[in-house]
């Protein structure tokens, strides 16, 4: 008998991203991540186009994606509630808790996920951890502050690296920089959200505990596992 080949992270992304596809209300607006994980239920969500009214999308990547498959995006002003919220994750912890922004749009993923009532994780499972800190915590910062919000990782035993594109400085979608943390233990992902947010210069961290997933789609060996928290 032959082994079967195991899936590549790729049909991981895959298979979670047409997973997701389970907890969109028909008629709803449904708000949308960004990413790898989150093109796979873009492409997933061209299929069932005629149920979806429309999307709150997290980044001008996503719009842009979302409008060619034929799905209007509205602003996130327009939107009082959204049923559901579905996004990948950089890491994700035992409780639901996720380090976010490797793509660089952390801040308006986490004003998409505040509308909703429900936030849908989609991951391949090498984004499963203990605890957070593993990937370098992104924090997209007013260019102004930079350096002192770097000096302040620093009392914490982070090493805080401004992120670049093309050996400039990456700018987000709002007009502003991304830093990259290592070197931190995130034992307590509530309050050390709090703590960083409270930073003048801070836009938002990349911690995503106050805002953290209810269910988290993760693509395994054996199939879709889904978690609740
Ligand atoms: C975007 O800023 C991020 O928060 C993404 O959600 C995260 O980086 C996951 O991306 P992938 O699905 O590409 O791994």
């Amino acid at each position: 008998m032959t082994t079967p080949t195991p899936l590549t992270q790729d049909e991981l992304k895959t298979l979670v991203g047409q997973a997701a596809l389970q907890f969109i209300v028909p008629g709803d607006i449904v708000g949308v991540g960004t990413g790898s994980t989150v093109n796979k239920f873009i492409d997933a969500l061209a299929t069932v186009k005629e149920q979806v009214r429309g999307a709150v999308s997290s980044s001008v990547a996503s719009t842009e994606r979302l409008r060619a498959i034929g799905i209007p995006v509205m602003d996130a002003n327009e939107v009082e509630q959204l049923s559901v919220y579905v996004d990948g994750a950089d890491e994700i912890d035992g409780q639901g808790h996720m380090v976010k922004g490797g793509g660089a749009a952390l801040t308006r993923e986490k004003i998409v996920a505040a509308l909703a009532r429900q936030f849908v994780c989609i991951a391949d499972e090498s984004k499963l951890v203990a605890m957070l800190g593993r990937f370098p915590l992104p924090v997209e910062v007013i260019p102004m502050a930079a350096a002192h919000i770097v000096r302040r990782f620093a009392t914490l035993g982070g090493k805080a690296t401004l992120r670049l594109k093309e050996g400039q400085p990456l700018v987000t979608d709002n007009g502003q920089h991304i830093l990259d943390v290592t070197g931190l233990s995130i034992t307590d992902p509530l309050a050390l959200e709090s703590q960083i947010n409270q930073w003048p210069g801070v836009v938002t961290v990349g911690i995503f505990a106050h805002q953290k997933a209810q269910v988290c789609l993760l693509g395994t060996a054996q199939g879709v596992k889904t978690l609740r928290y």
